[in-house]
């Protein structure tokens, strides 16, 4: 498969953006209701990219482990690719731009997702040059091919999505892999009882982020569809538990 047929699916006609109709019938997606009504603050306001769009601000949220989260989904990139890589929705700083330049290191393409449109302006400004191939698409209803991509990454979206949509963009990352390729799944986690920063992030979380506290009460393993193997399932801690990456062999 090359990157090519991706596009050649034609269900996403602006590949670029997805923001003009150009007439086959398909429907851009609507923005979320809890992205609308949480979220409009972080992702939608224009002055919320202005004031985000930076690696440092995105490295305090996260405490200083951007880094590190980062490189912890480009060690499941190592061999190379023999289809191109997934990123399931935008995210701030330098995480779509590590890993679309790895991606082309292993010889193959990112496509990046998201149902913003603001989101997808500004990751198609900051990615100038890279190579990206960007889609106006929800997570809950991809419109790609069953086993499309060799690795497909969610980064920090399922704590911002209610319990149906979660399972939902957990299904179709599956779904758009490749068998033999790797589903890789990095978000927050109940830290461990020794970890001050549990008491602190709890309200915190809960204040600003209100499904998040579903990954404190079960592990993002537990969102997994039914009937997935243990052996095809790796999960590692970061941060005193407080970050979760799952990988799941598809
Ligand atoms: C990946 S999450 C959080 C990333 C991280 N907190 C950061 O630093 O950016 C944020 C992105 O998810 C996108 N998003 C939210 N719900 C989505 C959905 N159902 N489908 C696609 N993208 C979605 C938002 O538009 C936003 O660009």
């Amino acid at each position: 498969m090359n990157d090519e047929s991706v596009t050649a699916l034609g269900v996403d006609p602006c590949e670029g953006l997805g923001l003009v109709d150009t007439g086959t019938g398909w429907i851009p997606p609507s923005i979320p209701a809890y992205c609308e009504e949480t979220y409009w603050w972080a992702y939608l306001h224009p002055r919320s990219v202005w004031l985000f769009e930076r690696e440092w601000v995105v490295n305090l949220i996260l405490w200083g482990n951007m880094h590190r989260l980062t490189d912890a989904v480009l060690d499941e990139l190592a061999e190379p690719l023999s289809a191109p890589v997934l990123q399931v929705a935008c995210v701030y700083g330098d995480f779509s731009r590590r890993l679309a330049q790895h991606t082309r290191q292993l010889g193959r393409r990112l496509h990046l997702v998201d149902v913003a449109p603001i989101q997808l302006e500004n990751a198609r400004r900051k990615l100038a040059g890279q190579e990206v191939i960007f889609h106006h698409q929800d997570s809950t209803c991809l419109q790609f091919a069953a086993g499309t991509f060799e690795r497909t990454v969610v980064f920090f979206l399922l704590h911002e999505q209610p319990a149906e949509a979660r399972r939902e963009s957990i299904a179709e990352a599956l779904r758009v892999t490749r068998r033999g390729g790797k589903a890789v799944f990095v978000d927050y986690h109940q830290p461990h009882r020794a970890n001050p920063l549990r008491y602190f992030m709890h309200p915190v979380l809960k204040t600003l982020e209100p499904f998040a506290h579903d990954l404190w009460q079960r592990d993002l393993v537990q969102w997994l569809p039914p009937g997935i193997a243990p052996e095809r399932v790796h999960s590692q801690l970061y941060a005193g538990g407080l970050y979760q990456k799952v990988v799941v062999d598809c």
